[in-house]
């Protein structure tokens, strides 16, 4: 068992979302493993440089959807995005620094701040794209005057 497996609970019901979101599972995982295993500081560096890459790249493949598709909660998911992203930015650089080191709190801090934006905010995205792809192209009005 790995410290976070994906479940049903965690789908969006939109695979490209879905996708993005197991990848980065196996990159915490990844990161979970370099804390435990004691990894170099190069090694934990390289591990948290890809989850810090992949969340930014995530960011933007969600983003780029609620734009095409005026999801009405951007702002507040926004936010939620760039509040971690700061979060992340920061402790890469006390990482890199020696400000800081990989504990588990850190490794245990991601893991609920994904499950929990992916049940409580991304699960609402999930199901506003569904909706927006299912529905028909929209029939012109027939003229009152024919
Ligand atoms: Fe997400
Ligand atoms: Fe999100």
């Amino acid at each position: 068992m790995a410290f976070l497996d994906w479940s049903d609970i965690l789908s969006v019901h939109y695979r490209l979302i879905d996708a993005d979101h197991k990848k980065l599972i196996d990159l915490i995982n990844r990161l979970h493993d370099a804390s435990v295993n004691g990894d170099s500081h190069a090694g934990a560096t390289n591990a948290l440089k890809q989850l810090m890459d992949f969340t930014k790249a995530h960011f933007v493949h969600e983003e780029t959807l609620m734009r095409k598709t005026a999801y009405p909660q951007i702002i507040p998911h926004k936010i939620e995005h760039d509040r971690l992203t700061k979060q992340l930015e920061d402790f890469l650089n006390r990482f890199e620094s020696g400000q800081a080191g990989l504990s588990q709190d850190t490794v245990v801090f991601l893991r609920t701040w994904l499950c929990d934006h992916i049940i409580e905010v991304d699960i609402h995205l999930g199901r506003w794209l569904a909706k927006f792809e299912a529905q028909p192209a929209e029939v012109p009005e027939p003229s009152k005057n024919a």
